[in-house]
């Protein structure tokens, strides 16, 4: 985990937020790299989830919504870690990870009684910071989908099973943050939430866990890595009938990447009955009206960005040289091509690398770069993951052609530049 996290920082994927002013504690900013990854992540789930089904839709909610939202979804009621703090040291526990619940972990001092501790962040909507006007920063995505059920239904007239994609940024004052990028206070999530006919629910539920657990295995993540969890009756969250997590085996254990859950019709029912709108769906081939239950598989971004990144590091000898390289899929590697000149002080080799990669860049991520000597470019690619690099010599400007190298397999082929364009994105176009 260390090396990750040093990786990140030092190559540019994620560094601590307001760093110069010592670090917000477990906030962290994307980098250069650390963008492009999330962006293909994100953008791989919405391929497989919105773009490469016929009854899926996708949508964007706002953070903010109406207060009385959180009422009848029960996270008002219900959305509470129990914690306790320590009378000497002050610091804060969270009931569950407690052993010994009455003695602190860190210094041995007494804890207090364990106190609900609701997990929305509030906030003030408007110039007057008075109760009236108190909001929430939303705890997940899911609500802006169920409270738009009407507005999709009327605009859109899907029909059962059909399913609504979200990909967000949620908030929870979270009692217990850590481990890098695994548990924070803001992240994003990716949601899909799918109305079925209550009889199918079960069915859809079962596939969805077999569809999300393939979609990380089919990204490249290591199957001996990722298992399911079916949850307990007394695990599961106020809403769900059942619940399985997706586990990665982080370096700090199992933990969930994502979860799938059976919400039945309690989110469409509560927001029926607190809004004073019809909510019911009517089923043309049943002749029935009803509300529909609803799967969801929610995944984390961050923890799943996390998952990828651990899973990849490999650390090889060559020679008598280690080489840290990030196998990531080729859909999530930040740089697909970088073009590297190998003699940098002849102007004729630096200026066809530099057009090639101009060329490239068009269609591919592509990098320029001419900084070092070229053991040293390829390991700096290596260590970000860049799938192929083009290698101009002197030969080039006589035969035209570039040497590619392959990423895991370091293995290189002479190419003709004509060709190269659609050498690589042969290679690299899914
Ligand atoms: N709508 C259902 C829901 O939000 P959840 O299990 O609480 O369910 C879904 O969250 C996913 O969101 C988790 O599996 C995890 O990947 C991610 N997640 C939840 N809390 C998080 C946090 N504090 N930091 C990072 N990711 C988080």
């Amino acid at each position: 985990m260390e090396k990750v996290v040093s990786l990140c920082k030092r190559r540019g994927f994620i560094f601590q937020s307001s760093d110069i002013y010592g670090g917000l504690s477990n906030t962290w900013d994307y980098g250069p790299y650390g963008v492009e990854l999330k962006n293909n992540l994100k953008r791989s789930w919405w391929k497989a989830n919105v773009y490469e089904r016929d009854d899926t839709l996708g949508m964007d909610a706002a953070i903010l919504m109406h207060p009385r939202v959180w009422e009848a979804s029960g996270h008002v009621q219900n959305f509470f870690d129990l914690k306790s703090d320590c009378r000497d040291c002050k610091k804060r526990f969270k009931g569950a990870d407690l052993i010994d619940k009455n003695k602190c972990p860190e210094c041995g001092g007494a804890l207090t009684e364990q106190r609900p501790f609701n997990l929305m962040f509030k906030t003030y909507q408007g110039p007057v910071e008075e109760t009236g006007n108190e909001i929430y920063l939303r705890p997940e995505t899911a609500q802006g989908m169920f409270v738009n059920f009407l507005n999709i239904l009327d605009s859109r007239h899907p029909k059962l099973p059909f399913g609504l994609a979200q990909i967000g940024k949620s908030f929870r004052n979270e009692i217990t943050p850590g481990n890098f990028t695994f548990r924070t206070r803001e992240f994003e999530q990716m949601e899909m939430e799918y109305f079925v006919r209550p009889s199918e629910a079960d069915k859809y539920y079962k596939s969805w866990v077999e569809e999300r657990f393939n979609w990380y295995i089919n990204l490249g993540i290591k199957k001996e890595n990722l298992k399911k969890r079916e949850h307990a009756k007394d695990e599961l969250a106020h809403y769900a009938d059942s619940c399985t997590d997706i586990e990665y085996n982080f370096p700090f254990g199992w933990s969930e990447l994502e979860g799938i859950a059976n919400r039945t019709d309690f989110d469409l029912k509560q927001h029926a009955e607190s809004s004073g709108r019809d909510l019911k769906y009517f089923d043309d081939a049943l002749k029935e009206r009803f509300y529909p239950y609803i799967i969801e598989p929610s995944g984390g971004v961050d923890r799943a960005v996390l998952a990828f990144l651990v899973d990849a590091y490999n650390e090889e000898k060559v020679r008598d040289d280690t080489r840290v390289v990030l196998k990531l899929h080729k859909d999530l590697a930040p740089t697909k091509v970088a073009v590297l000149p190998l003699l940098r002080n002849r102007p004729e080799i630096v200026g066809l690398a530099r057009t090639i990669a101009r060329d490239l860049k068009k269609t591919l991520v592509t990098v320029y770069d001419d900084t070092g000597a070229i053991g040293k470019l390829y390991r700096r690619q290596d260590e970000v993951g860049t799938l192929y690099c083009v290698t101009v010599d002197v030969k080039s400007l006589e035969d035209k052609q570039v040497t590619v190298r392959e990423r895991d397999t370091m293995q290189q082929e002479r190419i003709a530049i004509e060709k190269l364009k659609e050498y690589l994105s042969n290679k690299l176009i899914s």
